[in-house]
């Protein structure tokens, strides 16, 4: 079965999609953290309540450092690990200091989560410095008109043992085609993931059903009054 994550940094809503539905995780970053700034009183503080709720739901929650070189990404990945616990999932783009940085966080025993991945090389890189999970950013490539279903698949073939979470979606067709190239799990954001129970021919078929019994017999309800 896919492994499912929600792309969110906000508590409620986390909180409402689990009771929804069966969740693996949490995925952040810091422009979502950014945009949920004013619900808490720091970033840290509503990490450490998401930290909290996701870990005690037995998901993992991975947090991606601000900073860009390898010391900073060392120094907010350490910072992060130390006030969310060590079972804290990092997620590092791969840049030439971001390789470097997985390659020493993944030797120091860190779950970490390749970011930004537009590329097989790029993947076979990260899997290769140590990261147990590469993710492949599918909206993000496709306006580069990068393959991304083609991105998948190469990854997939060469490391098919490994997590593979595909993510960066504008909508739920992308995250289709991202599980049929391949990918093993995959993160939306909750706008994305409930998109298809809301469009005009869902609300056309409820009501379609609604009013046909309705003129039949003269209420909306099977429940007598
Ligand atoms: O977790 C990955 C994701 O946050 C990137 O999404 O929508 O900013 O491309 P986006």
């Amino acid at each position: 079965m896919i492994r499912l994550f929600l792309d969110s940094a906000d508590i409620d809503e986390i909180r409402n999609v689990y009771s929804l539905i069966t969740l693996d995780g949490v995925t952040t970053n810091p422009s979502i953290l950014a945009e949920s700034r004013n619900k808490y009183g720091s970033p840290i503080l509503a990490l450490k309540v998401i930290s909290k709720f996701v870990t005690s739901h037995g998901g993992t929650l991975h947090v991606q450092p601000v900073g860009t070189s390898y010391q900073a990404i060392l120094d907010d990945a350490h910072y992060l690990l130390e006030e969310l616990g060590e079972e804290t999932w990092i997620k590092i783009p791969v840049t030439e200091d971001g390789l470097a940085a997985i390659s020493t966080l993944s030797g120091e025993g860190v779950h970490i989560t390749a970011a930004s991945v537009f590329s097989f090389s790029q993947g076979m890189l990260a899997y290769k410095a140590g990261a147990e999970c590469v993710s492949v950013y599918c909206n993000r490539a496709q306006e580069h008109q990068i393959d991304y279903e083609e991105v998948i698949r190469s990854i997939k073939n060469a490391f098919a043992d490994k997590m593979l979470l595909a993510a960066s979606f504008k909508n739920a067709i992308q995250a289709e085609k991202a599980t049929l190239s391949g990918a093993d799990s995959l993160t939306l954001k909750s706008n994305v993931l409930f998109s298809d129970l809301r469009t005009d021919l869902m609300r056309k078929t409820v009501e379609d059903f609604k009013a046909s019994w309705t003129e039949a017999f003269g209420k909306d309800r099977i429940k007598p009054e």
